[in-house]
């Protein structure tokens, strides 16, 4: 997969304020902080294309890029994230789970995990929601610069004994890291894969 342009469409505050839905897309969603934004950007090679920020928080809109002409990357407001209202927090929950059920062009989501923490209960129960509503998903466990390769490893067993205790089938899982450019292909690749059974099946 080559990207060759990326462009920065519109932020929304809810489904009915997307782009029109006429491409396919995948978005990437996780706890605040976990680095979707940072990902976007590794995987588009452009530093600043999606905001990113030290401060949990930071993406507070569905933002749509779209690539070649012909896909979006959507960024999404974390969850999780306990310093924001409580009112703030439905809000956003709100739009996210509206968007992620509504959304008919969304053709995979990426649920980013940070590659340090053990299984944590916020997550799970996002991955069971994306489940009930049979909304397909990939994994991607990020930062995993930040801790040695055996630590990364055993942490990653340990979520997929974790995910096997409710799931017969494990999602594909990826690892990533933002700072030190890992992982680009294979997620990308992946997409590629995702957007021929998508032209195949005619969308
Ligand atoms: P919100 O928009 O607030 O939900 O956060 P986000 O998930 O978009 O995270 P963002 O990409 O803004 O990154 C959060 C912080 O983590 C920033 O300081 C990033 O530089 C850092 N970060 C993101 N990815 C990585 C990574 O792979 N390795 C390291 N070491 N730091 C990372
Ligand atoms: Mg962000």
């Amino acid at each position: 997969m080559t990207i060759k342009t990326v462009d920065f469409v519109k932020s929304s505050t809810n489904l009915n304020q997307c782009p029109e839905a006429k491409k396919p897309e995948f978005a990437f969603i996780g706890r605040s902080n976990v680095g979707k934004s940072s990902l976007i950007n590794m995987l588009c090679q452009r530093n600043k294309l999606a905001k990113t920020s030290t401060r949990p928080g930071k993406t507070q809109l569905i933002n749509h890029f779209e690539v070649n002409n012909e896909w979006y990357l959507v960024d999404l407001p974390g969850y999780g994230y306990a310093k924001v209202s409580k009112d703030k927090r439905r809000v956003f929950k709100g739009m996210m789970l509206n968007y992620l059920e509504g959304r008919s062009t969304l053709v995979n989501t990426f649920v980013l995990i940070d590659s340090r923490h053990d299984p944590q209960a916020v997550d799970l129960d996002f991955l069971r929601w994306m489940g009930e509503k049979g909304l397909p998903f990939a994994i991607v466990f990020t930062k995993t610069d930040k801790l040695g390769k055996t630590k990364v490893q055993a942490n990653i067993a340990k979520y997929r004994r974790t995910l096997a205790k409710e799931w017969e089938e494990l999602p594909p899982i990826f690892f990533t890291s933002a700072t030190e450019k890992t992982g680009r292909e294979d997620v990308l690749d992946y997409l590629a894969e995702c957007l021929n059974t998508v032209a195949d099946s005619g969308m």
